[in-house]
Parts: C-alpha cells; sequence; structure tokens
C-alpha cells in the first residue's frame, strides 16, 4: 500500500516540477526585465541550499555580544541585499521572494492585507496553531472581530493581577539564589523568563483553569520544537501522512491538546450558561464576544467562531505572545546590563513615578524611559524578524507587477539597521531615539514595524508591552532594577548554547543564547 503510495507521489511530484519550472522562469524573467536582480534558479532548491548552509555555518561559531547579529541571523538576505541591492529577488525553491527595503512599499503591503496575503507554510504547522495569523480574507475579518476586544485596554487592566503575580514568582526565585550567594550570584535569566512569559499567558487566557492551561502550554512546546525539526527540512507534498516517529508524535500531541481545551471550554460555556463566571481572561472574553456576535446575527451560528476554531485561537495565543515577550525580555536585560546608565535612568523613573504604589494600569503607562528602552530593544532585536506575504493575482507594488505566486519578505530586522533611515549609528543602543514617540523616531515612515502594521497589526502589542513594563517595573518595593543591579556576566561573552529561541513566526530562523547575567543586591 505505501509502496503504491509512494510511486504515486514521486510521478506527481515530477509532473509538478515540469509544470512548476515554466512558470518559474517565466516569474523570474518577469521580475528581471522591471529591473529587479538575483541569481539565477537552480532546480528545485533556488537558494535554498546556500542559505541554509549560510545559517549553519553563521550559527556554527559564537559570536561576541558586541558583534554585529544581523549576519548571524539572516546570514544569506543580508549578504544577498549588499550583494544586489534592496531591489532584489531571491529563490525560496522554485518561488521567486522580492526584497521589500523601501518603508512607502511596506505601508502599502501591509495595508492592503486583502492583496498581499500570509504565506500558506508546510501543513504541519497547523497542528501548532491554526488561528489569526494563518488566516486570510473573510475568515480573517470575522475572527478578528470577535478577538480585538479581548485585548482591548479595558479588558487588559484586569489582567494586571496576572502579570503581577508571574513577575512575583520569579522574583522571588531569584532572590532566593541571590540571598543564598551572600549578596552578588549569576543566573541564566532565559529559562526564568520563558516561564514568566509562559505563566502570564496561561493565567491570562484560562484564569482559574490556570493549571490545566498550563499542561497544555507545555504540550505547545514540545510541539513547537518538534514543527522546527521538521521545517529544517525541504517539504515534500504528502510527507505529514507518513507513520514517521515525528508525524505520530506531533498527532498524538494535537490530539491531546484538543481534547483539554475542548474540556475547558464546555466546562466555561456551562459556567456562563448558569451565570457563574466573571469572564476577565482571555478564553472569557473570546467567548463572551463570540455569543454576542451570534446574538447580533439573529443566532446565526455562521457568523461566530466554531468550538474547534475557539480551540485554535487559544492555541495561538500561547505560540504567539510567548516566545516572543520573552526575547523582548532576555535582551531587554542584556542591554541594560551593558548600558548601566540606561538601567540607572530606568531605576529612578521607577521609583519617581511609582511612589509607594503597587503598579497599576495608570502608573505603568506613565513609564516613558522605561519604554522608550524597550522600542529600542524591538529595534535592535525584533523577536519576529521578518514578515512573509504572497500575492495570488498580478499586482502592482510601487513601479512594478508582482505576478502571481510571487512571495514578498520585509526583513525587519534589515530595515530596522538601515543607516539611510536611523543613521550611522543604526547598530548603538540609544534609547534616545524614541524621546519623541515611534513616529518622530521612524521619520513618519513604516521603517518601525516589530509588531508589524496597519490592519493585521500585532493583536497583542499593547498586551506585551504591559508584561514588558510590568516585568522591568516589578514593583515599588521590589521592583527589579531597586532589588538588584543587573550586571554583565563574564560568563556572556557568546550567545552560545543549546537553548534555541524562536525568533520568527512565519520562518524558522533560530538564535541560540544562553543569557548569564550577574545580580548584585543594591
Ligand atoms: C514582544 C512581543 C510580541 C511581538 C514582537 C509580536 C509580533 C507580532 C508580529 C510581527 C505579528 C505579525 C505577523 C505577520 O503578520 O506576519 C504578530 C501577529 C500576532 N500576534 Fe503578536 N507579538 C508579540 C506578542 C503577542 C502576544 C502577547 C500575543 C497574544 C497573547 C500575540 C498575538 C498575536 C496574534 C493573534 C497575531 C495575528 C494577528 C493577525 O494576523 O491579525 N502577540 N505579532
Amino acid at each position: 500500500m505505501c509502496d503504491y503510495w509512494c510511486c504515486d507521489l514521486s510521478m506527481g511530484i515530477m509532473v509538478c516540477i515540469q509544470l512548476g519550472m515554466v512558470k518559474t522562469e517565466e516569474a523570474g524573467r518577469y521580475l528581471r526585465n522591471q529591473g529587479l536582480t538575483g541569481n539565477s534558479y537552480k532546480l528545485l532548491f533556488g537558494d535554498m541550499k546556500e542559505s541554509s548552509a549560510m545559517s549553519r555555518e553563521a550559527k556554527s561559531t559564537p559570536i561576541k555580544i558586541s558583534d554585529d547579529i544581523v549576519p548571524r541571523v539572516l546570514p544569506f538576505v543580508h549578504q544577498y541585499i549588499s550583494n544586489y541591492g534592496k531591489k532584489s529577488f531571491m529563490w525560496l525553491g522554485p518561488k521567486p521572494r522580492v526584497n521589500i527595503m523601501d518603508p512607502e512599499l511596506i505601508k502599502e503591503i501591509l495595508s492592503k492585507n486583502f492583496n498581499f496575503q500570509k504565506v500558506k507554510t508546510n501543513p504541519l504547522s497547523r497542528l501548532l496553531a491554526n488561528g489569526l495569523a494563518s488566516q486570510d480574507g473573510e475568515q480573517w475579518t470575522k475572527h478578528r472581530k470577535i478577538i480585538n476586544p479581548a485585548f482591548h485596554m479595558e479588558k487588559l487592566k484586569h489582567m494586571l493581577p496576572a502579570f503581577y503575580l508571574s513577575c512575583s514568582e520569579m522574583i522571588s526565585e531569584w532572590e532566593n539564589n541571590i540571598v543564598s550567594a551572600e549578596g552578588s550570584c549569576e543566573l541564566d535569566v532565559w529559562p526564568s523568563l520563558q516561564t514568566l512569559s509562559s505563566d502570564v499567558i496561561s493565567r491570562t487566557a484560562f484564569g482559574s483553569n490556570y493549571e490545566e492551561g498550563r499542561r497544555i502550554f507545555q504540550l505547545q512546546r514540545v510541539q513547537a520544537e518538534l514543527l522546527i525539526q521538521a521545517l529544517s527540512t525541504v517539504y515534500i507534498p504528502g510527507w505529514r501522512f507518513l507513520p514517521t516517529e515525528r508525524n505520530k508524535k506531533m498527532k498524538e500531541i494535537d490530539k491531546e491538546v484538543q481534547a483539554s481545551l475542548k474540556v475547558i471550554i464546555n466546562k466555561r460555556l456551562k459556567a456562563m450558561k448558569e451565570g457563574e463566571t466573571d469572564n476577565d481572561d482571555l478564553l472569557g472574553i473570546l467567548l463572551e464576544s463570540n455569543l454576542k456576535e451570534i446574538e447580533q446575527h439573529g443566532n446565526n451560528k455562521k457568523v461566530g467562531m466554531s468550538i474547534k476554531e475557539v480551540i485554535e485561537e487559544c492555541k495561538l495565543f500561547y505560540i504567539a505572545g510567548q516566545e516572543t515577550t520573552s526575547v523582548l525580555l532576555v535582551w531587554t536585560m542584556v542591554l541594560l546590563s551593558r548600558h548601566q546608565n540606561w538601567q540607572q535612568h530606568a531605576r529612578e523613573e521607577v521609583l519617581e513615578v511609582f511612589g509607594n504604589d503597587k503598579p497599576n494600569f495608570d502608573n505603568l503607562n506613565h513609564l516613558k524611559i522605561v519604554t522608550m528602552i524597550l522600542y529600542e530593544v524591538l529595534r535592535l532585536y525584533p523577536p519576529v524578524i521578518m514578515l512573509n506575504r504572497i500575492v495570488h493575482e498580478d499586482t502592482k507594488l510601487g513601479g512594478i507587477t508582482i505576478p502571481s505566486g510571487v512571495l514578498l519578505s520585509l526583513p525587519t530586522m534589515l530595515l530596522h539597521y538601515d543607516t539611510e533611515i536611523w543613521g550611522d549609528d543604526a547598530k548603538e543602543f540609544k534609547p534616545e531615539r524614541f524621546s519623541e514617540g515611534v513616529s518622530k523616531a521612524a521619520k513618519n515612515q513604516v521603517s518601525f514595524f516589530p509588531f508589524s502594521w496597519g490592519p493585521r497589526v500585532c493583536v497583542g502589542q499593547s498586551f506585551a508591552m504591559l508584561e514588558a513594563k510590568m516585568a522591568v517595573a516589578y514593583d515599588s518595593t521590589t521592583i527589579l532594577f531597586r532589588a538588584f543591579t543587573i550586571l554583565y556576566s563574564r560568563s556572556i561573552p557568546y550567545c552560545n548554547s543549546s537553548t534555541p529561541i524562536w525568533c520568527s513566526l512565519d520562518s524558522t530562523e533560530t538564535l541560540d543564547i544562553s543569557v548569564y547575567l550577574g545580580f548584585k543586591i543594591s
């Protein structure tokens, strides 16, 4: 049975290759005729072999913390644009991918989300999460409308106690370490920051069902690791149906995650019907917003989300919001350990704004210096390093026509380091750039977009910024910076360890670091 299947598969692949080659070469010629440059097409793999080899090479040797991060994280794109210039395209397998480095075009692409759509990646990624981030068209519009209220400022206010509790648990753990080390010690802060962002999502997503949520998210973590392994090889259509160890494990995890989430959701729906719940967590708000939408349309269930769809959105909250936020926090700590003057400014600001109060919505929103620092960290180390889009029909963009099926890459990280936009000191940590806000710093262009931009801007942006501010300015008595001075440890001159940081929602780029920071009680 399997033999027939494999034979079918390889015949299918051959036909696809022949049909595909004609289209591939046409698309390449079409782009060249319009002034774009790039490598010539190499059968099936395009530039992928070279790109993977460069990535492996870049990550094989440790780099100093002061070294350029761009050639390490995006070695191929970085070199390609240096060689071919900003109007170039590369080959992602048989598909051309145009590099977009012009902020005006980035604005156009991100504002016309119905023309420039999400790229459908390896179908196995659907096992990890198949929610809002991968949808397009009417389905996306419907889901975004229902999900938006869960992230309104008014709702986020009620989540602050959950942020606070998770921060206090992390700080207590650090304090114990420091106290037992008699005043100062070195800690690998990365695992703690990952636990922090993970706990924050479990608590804010599931409220009283936090422990069950935590277990589900642990499974999601394993699923993400298995997916990263799967994405590191070329995807062969149909491969996911083969009973390989990895495929079997991924399906098992998916089954368990789906079943557990279904139990939580049904329990919650029952409690809502009986009026027994206050619905302040993401799941509650989402279910309420969903029911409201259905009721407003004469109880037409088609306008709302099904239970299966709610499950997928819950899975996505964790995937989209956990690693990204912990990456922001870890780089914030690294940069503050290296720039003691900014650590001091932040500490003074927190003391002044908070006085003897605990963090609350108002005082967190008054932290101007902390916000400037976080923006500068997001500029230099954006957790999502690149956005990818595709056009499904010939589409005008700037002065050129992008043929149907061609991909577009918006390399966030490269734009954040562009000296034409940010000046000759683009590589330097200078939070003062943001002293007059984001628009002024970015010269009123879409050249700073760590959370994307336009209608599909990250729905969790305010959530993530509040969480980060809370973590930085923990509370008026045990403020992270007041209780501890973060020191740059001699144990971290290099970015090199086995801990993967998943840097991108859409790509498999990983960055390996282990972050030992020194702490001294001030
Ligand atoms: C520092 C933290 C974060 C960063 C840098 C970040 C960045 C991004 C970016 C760049 C996108 C757009 C991706 C694309 O269009 O290709 C995105 C989308 C999204 N993010 Fe975030 N994110 C963060 C935190 C969060 C959190 C905490 C949540 C939820 C709890 C979240 C939920 C989402 C969702 C659901 C989308 C899809 C939105 C849509 O397509 O309409 N993110 N995020």
